[in-house]
């Protein structure tokens, strides 16, 4: 998308840098996970565009789903409390779940959903992340599959947003901070 290039400051991430990151990653899975029951959760909205990528990127036959998720803001943000806002369309009793997700940041998210998973009964959960703010982390949460390291910068796009703008840039990026400084995104 060329009608944000004013709002951005850097390229943080380079699609190609993303590309074989997935490639990689969906190497490694699809090795681990041959010959076995395997269903990919993305967590909407952030991990859509990453789900995606992966699937295309594996050699083996998944079952895909997603589930929608949302964090409390910070008055909540020491009990760590997450609640289901679109549920899985299907029961996880006995499966193998691949949590995908754009990004881990504090680990709440995931934390939180890996532990409701184990509560219904998941044969396995394991977790991947594209991109990783180990900085930002408030719980000791490491994905299985590691993704891309990232400062604890203003960065959008591949599913990252900043007020739900940006996630369809095919890259990531820095916002100029004149961005995000405004009071309003109206
Ligand atoms: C973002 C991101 C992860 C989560 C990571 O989602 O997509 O899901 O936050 O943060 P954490 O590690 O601190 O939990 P967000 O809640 O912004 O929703 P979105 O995916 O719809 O943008
Ligand atoms: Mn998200
Ligand atoms: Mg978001």
């Amino acid at each position: 998308i060329s009608d944000i290039a004013d709002q951005v400051e850097r390229e943080l991430v380079s699609r190609e840098e993303i590309d074989r990151k997935i490639a990689e990653t969906a190497k490694q899975i699809s090795h681990d996970y041959a010959g076995r029951d395997l269903l990919l959760v993305g967590v909407l909205k952030g991990a859509a565009s990453t789900l995606v990528a992966l699937a295309d990127a594996l050699s083996i036959d998944v079952e895909i789903d997603y589930v929608k998720l949302s964090s409390y803001g910070a008055g909540t943000e020491s009990s760590g409390t997450v609640t289901v806002r679109n549920d899985l369309s299907c029961d996880v009793r006995g499966r193998n779940v691949l949590v995908v997700e754009d990004i881990v940041d504090t680990g709440r998210t995931l934390a939180w959903f890996c532990k409701e998973l184990d509560r219904r009964g998941a044969a396995s959960v394991e977790t991947f992340a594209l991109f990783d703010k180990p900085a930002r982390r408030t719980i000791d949460f490491h994905p299985k599959y590691q993704g891309i390291l990232i400062p604890d910068v203003f960065a959008v796009g591949f599913g990252l947003d900043y007020a739900e703008k940006y996630r369809n840039l095919d890259s990531v990026a820095v916002l100029k901070p004149s961005v995000y400084s405004k009071e309003t995104n109206a």
